[in-house]
């Protein structure tokens, strides 16, 4: 079947073809609404807020993005803040980086939907490699599984031949040896102050849930280890037991089929999960995506990135350009802010004034939770995150 979001064709991408038994609990994927630049009007977009010239100050700066990335691609180094001038309201020229005006539109009251969108690069302050960084990252470091290429390791055709290089590498994946870090609490407190439309991780650590972000804010788009089942007729198996078999080294087996079982997470060839279809309805309504240490290189969720309009602004927090990013021109409306995640979220927190919030935020819960947590457990059960306050 032809997959709608794979353009180009060299991205890679989840399985968009498989079968339907009645016995499939997810479901195939619906178009997605693409608003192209060219149905837009960008003085529409401009009228609809004459009242704050700042903002539109912000939202002409396209230079910004532009300078950063010209100069990233030089490979000099540079903190987006310190990139550009542009006029402020009273017509004295401010320098304003990404970062800034971000955190200016969301303190004018004009970003109350925020949709997060995140990969391996929030985790590695976690201590936590991510896939693709050359050298350290986990697709770099397979050699020990003897497999014919690093992401056969999550390709659910190789493990239907041979699961043992996924159950190795699974032992060391299980959740529990890691805590969440800064920029997992930065995204909770978004959420905190109800700010956090949701959040669409591609993560299989579950940090995000252990920092307290609440399962309906949450999407795991690939998957977790919290739940097992059989990878051929999907009969669920109880998951403390499917991880106690491949901590033994035994391969869990279906009672039903006798299919091996696994943790799961979403392999390539396998079907997303249904909640990620929740995209179709939260991507529009987003009046802000943030989008942080991810490659933007694996399908479906890659695209989704594409799917807000054109006139939403997009920070991207990463060491590199990715996915739109890397384009030039940048779309108008594209913020980034490049170097190491944490302290670019830091930034952002210390210009929002969260700072020590999250700081005490981080403290209390990592403190609570480290005195009564099962570290086999990331269902999040002990978080306290469904109080919300308000930003203003
Ligand atoms: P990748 O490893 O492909 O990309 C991580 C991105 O984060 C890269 O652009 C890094 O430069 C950046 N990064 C890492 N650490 C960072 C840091 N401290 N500060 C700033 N940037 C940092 O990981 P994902 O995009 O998440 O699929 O990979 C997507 C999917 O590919 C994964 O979900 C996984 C894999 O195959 C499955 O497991 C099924």
């Amino acid at each position: 079947m032809f997959c709608p979001f794979c353009a180009p064709i060299t991205f890679e991408c989840m399985n968009m073809s498989k079968a339907k038994s009645t016995r499939d609990r997810r479901i195939a994927l619906p178009g997605v609404t693409r608003v192209t630049r060219s149905s837009i009007n960008p003085q529409d977009s401009r009228r609809s807020k004459p009242t704050d010239s700042g903002l539109v100050d912000d939202l002409s700066l396209m230079s910004v993005s532009e300078q950063q990335a010209s100069l990233a691609r030089k490979g000099k180094s540079y903190q987006s803040s310190k990139a550009v001038l542009s006029s402020s309201p009273s017509g004295s020229s401010v320098p304003r980086g990404a970062l800034e005006t971000i955190s200016r539109l969301m303190k004018l009251g004009r970003v109350r939907n925020i949709v997060v969108v995140a990969g391996a690069g929030i985790s590695t302050g976690s201590g936590i490699p991510d896939f693709r960084t050359p050298g350290t990252g986990l697709y770099a470091n397979l050699a020990k599984y003897d497999i014919p290429y690093p992401e056969a390791i999550f390709n659910i055709d190789y493990f239907s031949d041979n699961p043992h290089p996924f159950f190795s590498l699974a032992k060391e994946l299980y959740p529990g040896h890691h805590r969440p870090n800064y920029v997992h609490y930065f995204i909770r407190m978004l959420h905190q102050k109800g700010l956090l439309l949701r959040m669409y991780t591609q993560n299989i650590d579950g940090l995000e849930k252990l920092c307290g972000i609440p399962d309906d804010k949450l999407v795991e788009a690939h998957g977790s280890f919290a739940t097992a089942a059989c990878h051929l007729c999907y009969t669920p198996y109880p998951a403390e037991e499917a991880k106690q078999a491949i901590m033994n080294g035994n391969v869990p087996i279906c009672t039903f089929c006798a299919g091996a079982v696994k943790p799961n997470v979403v392999f390539f060839g396998e079907d997303l999960p249904e909640k990620y279809f929740q995209h179709a309805q939260d991507f529009p309504k987003a009046d802000l995506l943030m989008i942080m240490g991810t490659s933007l290189k694996i399908e479906p969720f890659a695209s989704l990135v594409n799917t807000v309009k054109s006139t939403v602004p997009r920070l991207l927090l990463n060491r590199d350009p990715v996915g739109p990013f890397e384009r030039r021109p940048l779309r108008r409306a594209d913020y980034m802010e490049l170097g190491d995640l944490s302290d670019s979220v830091q930034k952002l927190a210390e210009i929002l004034g969260w700072h020590s919030e999250i700081q005490d935020l981080m403290n209390s819960h990592e403190t609570g939770l480290c005195s009564y947590t099962d570290p086999s457990n990331s269902s999040g059960e002990n978080s306290d995150s469904s109080e919300t306050d308000s930003m203003h």
